[in-house]
């Protein structure tokens, strides 16, 4: 069975709350849950961590080099700033998904620079929740070859 990180940056543990006309109205324990379901139905088993912390992030994508065949990562605010980052992402060597619930494309000009993009095999943005689904499948798809 394929084993996933899904990984969220700061600010999404307030999910449901948080700018719900930009993030929409469902929770991340929700999220967690549909991404697990999916992953069962996909035969993807699914680990999930959120932290606001910048070392823990980077904490959990060398953890994943142990165990994990790829990662799917909503940086949130860290895409826009974090080389350290971006140099996590490039050191683990396992395919990273970036993925954003808005359509940063379409948002302030600040958003438009992803330094994570680079490094990962691609990226999903502007679908909500329905983002992680799309990555998770695209995910299975390239492991599979
Ligand atoms: C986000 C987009 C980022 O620009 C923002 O800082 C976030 C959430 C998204 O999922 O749309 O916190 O990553």
């Amino acid at each position: 069975m394929i084993q996933i990180l899904v990984l969220h940056g700061p600010n999404l543990n307030l999910l449901g709350q948080r700018e719900p006309d930009v993030y929409g109205r469902v929770d991340l324990v929700e999220i967690n849950r549909r991404i697990t379901a999916r992953g069962e139905e996909l035969g993807v088993a699914v680990r999930t961590f959120q932290s606001n912390h910048e070392g823990a992030l980077i904490d959990a994508l060398h953890d994943a080099r142990g165990w994990a065949q790829g990662v799917i990562f909503n940086p949130a605010g860290y895409t826009h700033t974090s080389v350290a980052m971006r140099d996590a992402v490039a050191a683990i060597e396992l395919p990273v998904v970036e993925v954003h619930l808005s359509n940063t494309q379409a948002r302030e000009a600040f958003r438009h620079t992803s330094l994570i993009a680079p490094v990962c095999i691609g990226s999903i943005a502007g679908f909500g929740w329905r983002s992680y689904l799309l990555a998770m499948e695209a995910l299975k798809g390239h492991l599979e070859g």
